[in-house]
């Protein structure tokens, strides 16, 4: 299989470098600048990509790859300070451009060839650099300029070395991912054969190899992830993986029965549900703070996990839904630690249970996973689930859980899931949900003075969480949310729109 090495130098856009390649179909990994070359050649790599970076390769601290990377004989695309990186090791010579470029520039081809094979003499495209190379090094032809860039796009005379100074790998460059495939295809000479379907076939190879006779248990969330590698480990070791799902009392309404039923009897997974509702809502009860909830949930939640993981015997492996986005090294230029997201709440419990770890998923974006679940014949409603958080309704329901108020708050949540799925917004939203508000108001309902409680709508688009704007939801939308909220849900008299993003805010009301 053909694969590419992304040497990552701490370019905001590296993960999309990744992204595109795959999209491809061709395998991609990102690892940082800094791996050692003996590394780089036991991973076999077709072709190496360097990214961009926010550092200037004349800096004194400026992130250099071993300079043999060179020597390997393989394909190398540079860019923005990956063609830098390029110059420089070549004997060129870059300085602070006197214009800084950021934003679309129209690309001047000069030779339609391998990189620019097939595409127009002026393309859009995306610049993002204060650098520019002054000097060519003489192995180097020109392939591209714009008015502020005389080396646009280059390549090395005799060896298959190439840089380009924008950025192919956004959307702002339309036409990028034909000049990344040019690169793959053309020049490093892949095949695309990286898909889904061949994906799971591996993976399901890799977790037969791993887990031999061993027993796995997974922890169910409904979420995407957990489901995905849940189903894809019961693909590879049958009736050795054990679920289970943990209902903490805070999910949304018939969650639950959803899961099981989709899971144990639609899939047929060794499902263990354990309804822990009253334990949890009895340790709530009149906790108010925010933290305090989010640490008595994950303490409840380990307790009642690792509980079930002793009644069901000897367990050798803990599979988690752990994506790619979780393990690569956030600035990998930085420090070498890698991050991982301690998975449902189950932080702790590997070591703590001699588990060891079944991570099929961690080579994977979210759509990705999205793709390999839809190989496996998960339903759409699982694989386009909305992110919820593991402390569920309780950062919701503002202030005390009580069972009532859990239960106004889940009728409401639902009319505002039901209007967003019938607009057809559903997916394009990152989170749409109703929060109880710790307040009543005054209203008035058929000559009737009233004082109930609030629900506050809040739906947000995000591309990761990080950061949020306020979805602008057709007054139409909100406005039938709003009267059938009022409506419907007794002891409801008042309905607000969240128009915060975050920051300053958080998508979460606590
Ligand atoms: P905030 O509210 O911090 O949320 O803007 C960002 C994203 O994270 C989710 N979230 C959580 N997920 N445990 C989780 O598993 C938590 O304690 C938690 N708090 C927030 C939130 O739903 C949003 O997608």
């Amino acid at each position: 299989m053909d694969k590419i090495l992304i040497l990552d130098f701490g370019s905001q856009y590296t993960q999309l470098i990744a992204r595109r390649v795959r999209e491809l179909k061709v395998y991609s990994e990102i690892h940082p600048y800094r791996m050692p070359l003996a590394e780089i050649r036991a991973f076999q790599p077709t072709a190496l990509i360097l990214s961009g970076s926010p550092s200037s390769i004349y800096q004194a601290d400026a992130p250099k790859p071993d300079p043999g990377i060179l020597d390997l004989g393989l394909p190398v695309l540079g860019i923005c300070y990956g063609l830098c990186v390029l110059a420089d090791l070549s004997g060129g010579e870059v300085s602070r451009a006197a214009r800084r470029e950021y934003g679309p520039a129209e690309l001047l081809v000069d030779r339609g060839e391998d990189l620019f094979a097939g595409l127009p003499e002026q393309v859009s495209v995306w610049m993002s650099h204060g650098d520019k190379v002054d000097k060519l090094p003489g192995c180097f032809q020109v392939l591209a300029h714009t008015a502020n860039s005389a080396y646009a796009a280059f390549r090395d005379r005799q060896r298959p070395f190439y840089g380009v100074q924008f950025h192919p790998e956004v959307v702002h460059t339309p036409l990028g991912k034909e000049i990344l495939g040019n690169f793959l295809f053309r020049v490093a000479g892949c095949r695309p054969t990286w898909t889904m379907k061949s994906f799971v076939e591996s993976s399901i190879e890799r977790i037969r190899a791993q887990v031999g006779g061993g027993r796995v248990l997974c922890g169910l969330s409904g979420g995407v992830d957990s489901s995905v590698a849940a189903v894809l480990v019961h693909r590879a070791i049958g009736e050795r993986l054990t679920c289970v799902f943990v209902d903490n009392g805070l999910l949304r309404r018939n969650e639950a029965a959803e899961v099981v039923e989709t899971f144990g009897r639609h899939l047929g997974l060794n499902l263990v549900h354990v309804d822990a509702s009253q334990r949890f809502l009895r340790r709530l009860a009149g906790v108010t703070d925010p933290e305090q909830k989010r640490k008595i949930i994950g303490a409840e939640f380990i307790e009642v996990f690792e509980a079930e993981a002793r009644r069901l015997g000897r367990i050798d492996f803990l599979a988690q839904g752990t994506l790619y986005p979780d393990v690569i090294e956030s600035v990998s230029v930085k420090g070498p630690s890698v991050t991982i997201k301690t998975h449902h709440n189950v932080g702790g419990l590997p070591e703590k249970m001699g588990f060891r770890l079944v991570e099929p998923l961690r080579e994977l974006f979210k759509d990705e996973v999205r793709e390999v679940g839809r190989e496996l014949g998960l339903p759409d409603v699982i694989l386009w689930r909305q992110p919820f958080p593991g402390p569920g309704l309780a950062v919701r329901c503002l202030s005390d859980i009580t069972a009532e108020r859990l239960d106004l708050l889940r009728r409401a949540d639902v009319i505002v899931e039901e209007e967003i799925r019938a607009a057809g917004l559903y997916q394009e939203i990152w989170q749409a949900f109703a929060v109880l508000l710790p307040i009543q108001t005054v209203g008035v309902m058929g000559d009737e003075r009233t004082y109930e409680q609030v629900i506050a709508v809040r739906a947000v688009h995000s591309q990761d969480g990080m950061t949020a704007d306020w979805v602008r939801l057709p007054y139409e939308v909100l406005a039938r949310m709003s009267s059938r909220i009022a409506n419907e849900v007794k002891g409801i008299n008042r309905v607000v729109y969240d128009v915060s993003s975050k920051p300053p805010s958080t998508i979460e009301w606590e």
